[in-house]
């Protein structure tokens, strides 16, 4: 004799399966994506991320004033320089829009813990995350430095976290060296460990202005069917000293971000892009499914999944729904 197993008891009403819930979103785990661009008295809404806006950096204090009150402690900066080059060196000015966004966050928010983007594609000409062989292929070793340059010129200005995610080799030891060389032995780095060349990114790719002119980014980033070349991406990160390791995108690649938590367990973000974001907007625009729920239950998943921390345009929102109690 043995007790009928009713697996529906514990589901009768709110309170009993909050008593039970396993896995519960916190505001402290959202970490939210701003476009700085070069300029003054820009506040532009990205036609393919409804809600998202690029900001010049006097124009911040408002979006700052927000999501400090909502409770978000984490913004991860990418920068639209006012001119490209060929070779990325744009991105080491001291008075670029990351730069003094960097700066002015800090002046303004110093609890905010400041994350930035470290890429070639935001700035140069031809969109790719690295400099050029006369082929048009991308230069591995000739990126590193112009690389290291932009962690150390962010470190300088007060980033408490680097995110390299331009998928060259061997850059996040390059970093992690000149880091602790020049006395910034105390920032961080936020490795896009596992980052598949994924057609989700398209939304973003307007919002930075970082199409690539020219092929795609399938020789840098990962191939989406590969999950054991995953591992080996991040062990490769997490032994040249990454403090975080990041898969993306996040949905489609939740196995990814599973093993990687249960593999590594080191503190693992999932990057919640832009396609994702757009996907259920542009549904719940069309009155096709109910936004807010959609929202809530993908980034509650990919937490299920393994994710730390949770890189999301939804961030804003999501903490708004966390702050009146729901979800
Ligand atoms: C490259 C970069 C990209 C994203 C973050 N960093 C674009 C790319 O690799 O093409 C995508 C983020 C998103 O889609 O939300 N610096």
């Amino acid at each position: 004799m043995y007790p009928k197993v009713r697996m529906r008891r514990m589901r009768r009403n709110e309170s009993l399966r909050s008593l039970v819930r396993e896995t519960r979103l916190h505001t402290e785990d959202l970490i939210y994506p701003l476009f700085v661009v070069a300029g003054e008295g820009i506040r532009e809404e990205i036609s393919s991320l409804p809600g998202v806006f690029r900001y010049s950096v006097d124009c911040l204090k408002p979006e700052l004033d927000e999501l400090h009150e909502l409770g978000i402690r984490a913004v991860l900066l990418f920068g639209i320089p006012a001119e490209k080059d060929d070779t990325g060196q744009c991105s080491l000015e001291t008075d670029g829009p990351v730069q003094r966004a960097i700066r002015e966050i800090k002046a303004q928010c110093p609890g905010m813990i400041v994350m930035t983007d470290v890429c070639l594609c935001e700035y140069t000409t031809h969109g790719h995350c690295g400099i050029l062989t006369k082929t048009g292929e991308v230069d591995n070793d000739r990126t590193l430095p112009v690389l290291v340059a932009q962690a150390l010129s962010h470190a300088e200005c007060g980033a408490d976290l680097v995110a390299p995610s331009d998928m060259m080799d061997g850059r996040v030891g390059a970093i992690r060296e000149a880091l602790d060389e020049k006395g910034f032995s105390h920032v961080g780095v936020m490795a896009y460990a596992a980052k598949f060349a994924s057609a989700f990114y398209g939304p973003f790719r307007e919002a930075a202005d970082c199409a690539p002119q020219f092929g795609d980014r399938k020789g840098y980033q990962m191939d989406p069917a590969n999950r054991m070349e995953a591992m080996r991406e991040v062990a490769l990160d997490v032994k040249e000293g990454a403090d975080i390791v990041m898969v993306k995108p996040a949905l489609a690649y939740l196995d990814i971000v599973h093993e990687v938590k249960e593999r590594f367990q080191m503190p693992t973000a999932a990057y919640h892009v832009s396609g994702e974001y757009a996907m259920v907007k542009a549904a719940a625009q069309k009155g096709w499914l109910d936004e807010e729920r959609v929202m809530m239950e993908s980034l509650l998943s990919i937490r299920r999944g393994g994710a730390d921390l949770i890189i999301t345009y939804y961030a804003k929102e999501a903490a708004c729904i966390l702050k009146e109690g729901g979800a």
